[in-house]
């Protein structure tokens, strides 16, 4: 079984691919980062190739060099926190480019290796701010809410490959460590029902889940992954 990830040279997406592989999965690894990537996959032993999700050129090649695939985890996602009001509109255009075409640009790419697939699947990376409708986050929450729209829709259209989405809560990763220093982890941690700040690997099982047989029947379905964050407010 192959799986390709995107962003899967930190974060999130190492973390699926380090649970991939240990399930017994053929990995390549996606990134823009090519330092990063080839640290990440000479650790894991895994496939990688540089690639650029806005980049059509870039996608279309990886894609067409490729001979097998049964699952594709939509992981690359950035976010530029802005208030509408100081808002740039290169940053925030940016922001839709990766989150919303880039995972369009790979999907499509690869929906002709997945239905030779018998048991092909796509799983979206969303986030718990496509339902939160928090202050400050430029375009990133609505370029989410898209994904999950969007998560839906080829369900409808790609049967009987499935799609799904893991919309992720607070997530310590490379990508995010400023925000849990000083003590703020702690002070995070206490919003959370469950007591704590997640971990990669908290999403991770939840996506090796979702492209197994065990979920074989699951499609068009966000499975959020937040420790409860939001579920509503927990008694103080
Ligand atoms: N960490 C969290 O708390 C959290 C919460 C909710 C959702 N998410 C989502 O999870 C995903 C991963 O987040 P993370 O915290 O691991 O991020 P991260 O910043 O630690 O890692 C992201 C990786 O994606 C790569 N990347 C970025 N743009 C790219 C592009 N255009 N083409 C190819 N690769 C690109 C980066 O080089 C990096 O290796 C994102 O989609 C993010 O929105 C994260």
């Amino acid at each position: 079984m192959h799986a390709v990830i995107t962003g899967g040279a930190q974060g999130i997406g190492l973390a699926c691919a380090q649970h991939l592989t240990s399930a017994g999965w053929r990995v390549t690894l996606l990134d823009k980062d090519n330092d990063l990537l080839e640290q990440s996959s000479s650790e894991l032993g895994c496939q990688y190739a540089q690639v650029d999700i806005t980049d059509l050129e870039s996608v279309k090649k990886f894609f067409s060099s490729i001979t097998h695939l049964d699952a594709l985890i939509n992981n690359a996602g950035i976010w530029i926190p802005q208030k509408l009001e100081d808002m740039n509109f290169d940053d925030q255009k940016e922001v839709l480019e990766v989150n919303i075409l880039g995972t369009l640009l790979c999907t499509s790419s690869a929906i002709h290796h997945l239905r030779n697939s018998s048991s092909g699947s796509v799983v979206n990376i969303s986030s718990l701010a496509a339902r939160t409708n928090s202050p400050g986050l430029g375009l990133y929450a609505a370029s989410k809410s898209a994904v999950e729209t969007l998560t839906k829709q080829w369900a409808l259209e790609i049967a009987p490959i499935r799609v799904n989405a893991v919309a992720p809560g607070l997530i310590e990763t490379p990508g995010t460590s400023e925000n849990y220093k000083e003590g703020a982890k702690e002070k995070r941690a206490k919003a959370v029902p469950l007591g704590r700040v997640g971990e990669s690997s908290d999403i991770a099982k939840v996506v090796l889940f979702l492209v197994s047989e065990a979920s074989a029947y699951v499609t068009g379905q966000i499975v959020y992954v937040d420790g409860g964050l939001g579920a509503g407010t927990p008694q103080r």
